[in-house]
């Protein structure tokens, strides 16, 4: 793909092009003011047409290079125009970050199967079918996929089966895309984001799929979505396999890969006694 866009911002990533799946909102939009602060330009992306124009005026009015594409990303042929709105708009396509997703707030007995399928494919699909559209000029560059997914996907957690199968998906996924594309150059990467404060308006499905506001965590656990995207860009920066974020990020790793069981005795304690914190 050869380069028609000339960037407007000096940085690391002057020139280069990056789409951000469901950036409108949240820890995407953040990862979009970043990484276009950096110099990229950014192609933004959500489903609700006038929460994506408020970012895209926001992050334009900081002098930032966006353009937005409505898209749901678990349609294939809206994935192939949102990579159409990158190649058109600046000729070249160089980052992937496939952030949208639907999560749950649900126990699996009480789920109704299609709002699994829901949650599933949004976590799954909706970091495929943007890849498959996006791969020939990825391909083209040597370019970066980054799939978030999350803390969650490291073991399993009460009331958020569909969630936890699909972002625990993306890393087998981007580990079998390593070895069978390891000539080309493309980094695939996965990061493992903990807990991060929310947007006041975001929301999660219940059992029957129903929006509801998601469950409350201690304000001292989270992360800031700014600090969030800061890891992220370094993630991209490095060209990193994994990253897990935060210390409690990485206990739950440690302690799920040497004492399993252990690890599993601590989560049904919590359920037992920070019930709130799952429902
Ligand atoms: N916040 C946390 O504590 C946390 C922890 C671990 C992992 N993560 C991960 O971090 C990422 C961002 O989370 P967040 O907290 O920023 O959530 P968020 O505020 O809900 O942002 C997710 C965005 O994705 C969009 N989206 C959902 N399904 C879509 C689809 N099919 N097509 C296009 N856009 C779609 C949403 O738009 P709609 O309004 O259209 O649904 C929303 O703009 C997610 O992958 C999440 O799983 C977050």
């Amino acid at each position: 793909m050869s380069g028609k866009y000339s960037a407007l911002r000096p940085g690391p990533l002057a020139g280069q092009v990056a789409i951000i799946t469901g950036s409108e909102s949240g820890i995407g939009r953040e990862t979009a003011r970043v990484l276009a602060g950096q110099g990229a330009a950014v192609v933004l992306n959500g489903r609700c047409p006038e929460r994506l124009a408020r970012t895209h005026e926001l992050l334009a009015a900081e002098g930032l290079t966006v353009v937005s594409c409505v898209a749901d990303v678990t349609d294939y042929a809206a994935c192939q125009r949102l990579v159409e709105a990158a190649i058109s708009s600046f000729g070249r396509l160089d980052i992937l970050v496939t952030n949208a997703s639907i999560s749950q707030r649900a126990y699996f007995l009480d789920m109704q199967p299609e709002v699994f399928r829901q949650v599933l494919d949004s976590n799954v699909y909706g970091s495929v079918f943007p890849l498959k559209a996006a791969l020939p000029h990825l391909l083209a560059v040597r370019g970066s996929v980054t799939f978030i997914s999350s803390i969650s996907a490291l073991n399993g957690m009460p009331s958020g089966s569909a969630y936890c199968a699909g972002k625990a998906a993306l890393a087998n996924l981007a580990h079998t895309l390593r070895l069978e594309l390891a000539e080309s150059g493309v980094h695939f990467g996965v990061v493992h984001i903990g807990f991060t404060q929310n947007d006041p308006e975001k929301r999660v499905l219940d059992a029957s799929g129903q929006p509801v506001p998601i469950a409350h965590r201690p304000p001292r656990w989270q992360k800031t979505q700014a600090e969030v995207a800061t890891i992220i860009w370094q993630h991209i920066r490095r060209r990193r396999q994994r990253t897990v974020i935060s210390a409690l990020g990485r206990l739950i790793l440690l302690v799920h890969t040497l004492l399993p069981r252990l690890g599993d005795w601590v989560v049904l304690t919590s359920v037992r006694r920070l019930r709130k914190f799952y429902e």
